[in-house]
């Protein structure tokens, strides 16, 4: 969280027991391990789908200006269909890695996965091409 007077660092207010057990947690990994198939796919039985449209349902039902997703690791097909409906998205992680993995792909447009199968799984769900 940032400010005009100050900085706020989420990870100095955790304890030691909570830090350790995120200690070393790799972002590209966890990406690789749950966001590519065999995992995840869009034709077996992975529940990536499942999640996208439960997301989508979700979304259409209301609307807003700020949408905050709290702990977005680093992913972001959780707020792909919130996109259309408000007007702010802001994601945040407990992580550094992982909101330099968010900032990374937002800023520079750099991903260690390619996420074109979910963004037309989102569009065909919104009935867009
Ligand atoms: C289950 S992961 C979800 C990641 C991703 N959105 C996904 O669907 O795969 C939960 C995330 O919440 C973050 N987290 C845990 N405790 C948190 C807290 N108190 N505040 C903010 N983020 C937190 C963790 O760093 C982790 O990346």
């Amino acid at each position: 969280v940032s400010g005009p007077q100050r900085t706020f660092n989420p990870e100095s207010i955790f304890s030691f027991s909570f830090l350790a057990c995120y200690q070393g947690f790799d972002p590209v990994a966890y990406l690789h391990y749950n966001y590519t198939p065999p995992r995840a796919d869009f034709e077996g039985r992975s529940i990536v789908p499942w999640k996208l449209s439960c997301l989508h349902k979700a979304f259409t039902e209301g609307e807003g200006d700020i949408l905050v997703d709290v702990g977005s690791g680093p992913t972001l097909y959780q707020v792909m269909s919130g996109c259309e409906r408000f007007d702010r998205v802001i994601l945040s992680d407990f992580l550094e890695v992982n909101r330099k993995v968010l900032q990374s792909w937002l800023q520079e447009g750099k991903s260690s996965i390619d996420w074109t199968a979910y963004f037309k799984y989102v569009c065909e769900l919104e009935g867009r091409r």
